[in-house]
């Protein structure tokens, strides 16, 4: 594969990106494909589970009660959707750019019963086709470094959001400059998966513009960057029939375990009231 075709928008690309992944068989992911959170003493624990609870630990931020609306900005194929549609009694909206997983994050939650509680819709985050007030949360799950303009999906999902609605996302960052001999590996799962490394300084400044208001920032990188690329190397050799068009600099999990600078974050902010 050619990860950038200059006839496409970024968008696009990663919508073929994404429509590639689902066609591989990612029943060992448990369908979510974001990182694993652990308590640093038990990481002998699945990234499956620990995918959960990262997932657990985002929404419980929302403080969901049953009939609230929420939007999953970059919904994958549905999976935390629909684990948070199950646990909170909340209807959740997921978006995704790849047409292919809303085919099947709509086939799977048929299949599981949760036709009524959720639902997909393919659509691009920065251009939202949803009216005004239409959420009372949102929650964006590793979407963003994917997205060209964070501000303006911030301020599209402000627009959407209801007074004191809140939005809880993980995104990547650099927590410091990053070292030469490790830019190369940094510089390739960046070209691999279409992202963008968010500017931790311009980050919060960043959400007030878009008139959100900033609540809370964790720093996850230990319990979860490092733990999941540490287990993905030892077993998992899924992603390589997507890459392997790619060509001789095919991105490896094992490169990043040591690349302390490449952080993730938590957080979470809402819309003033
Ligand atoms: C790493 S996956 C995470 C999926 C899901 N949140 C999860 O945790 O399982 C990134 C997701 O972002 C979506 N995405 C990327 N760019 C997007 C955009 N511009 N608009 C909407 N969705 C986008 C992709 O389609 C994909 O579903």
């Amino acid at each position: 594969m050619s990860a950038h075709d200059s006839a496409l928008s970024v968008p696009e690309e990663v919508g073929l990106l994404y429509d590639r992944l689902t066609a591989l068989d990612t029943e060992g992911t448990g369908g979510s494909l974001h990182l694993g959170f652990w308590d640093l003493d038990d990481t002998g624990v699945p990234l499956v589970e620990a995918a959960d609870r990262l997932t657990d630990m985002m929404a419980d931020r929302l403080l969901l009660r049953p009939g609230h609306r929420v939007l999953d900005v970059g919904c994958g194929l549905g999976q935390p959707a629909g684990r948070i549609a199950r646990r909170t009694g909340a209807h959740v909206t997921g978006i995704a750019i790849s047409r292919d997983q809303i085919t099947r994050a709509t086939e799977i939650a048929e299949a599981e019963g949760l036709s009524g509680q959720v639902e997909f819709q393919h659509a691009d985050a920065m251009e939202l086709p949803f009216p005004d007030e239409s959420f009372d949360a949102a929650i964006a799950i590793e979407s963003i470094f994917h997205m060209p303009d964070r501000e303006q999906v911030f301020r599209e999902v402000r627009r959407v959001l209801r007074p004191g609605g809140r939005i809880v996302l993980t995104d990547f960052f650099a927590r410091g400059p990053i070292p030469a001999d490790k830019q190369r590996h940094v510089d390739r799962l960046l070209r691999d998966f279409i992202m963008t490394l968010a500017d931790g300084d311009d980050y919060l400044p960043m959400l007030r513009r878009a008139g959100l208001r900033f609540t809370e920032l964790l720093d996850i990188t230990e319990q979860s960057v490092r733990p999941t690329f540490q287990q993905m190397s030892r077993d998992n050799d899924q992603l390589d029939p997507v890459f392997a068009e790619g060509g001789d600099a095919k991105f490896s999990p094992a490169d990043m375990v040591d690349v302390d600078e490449f952080g993730s974050a938590l957080l979470t902010a809402e819309k003033p009231r």
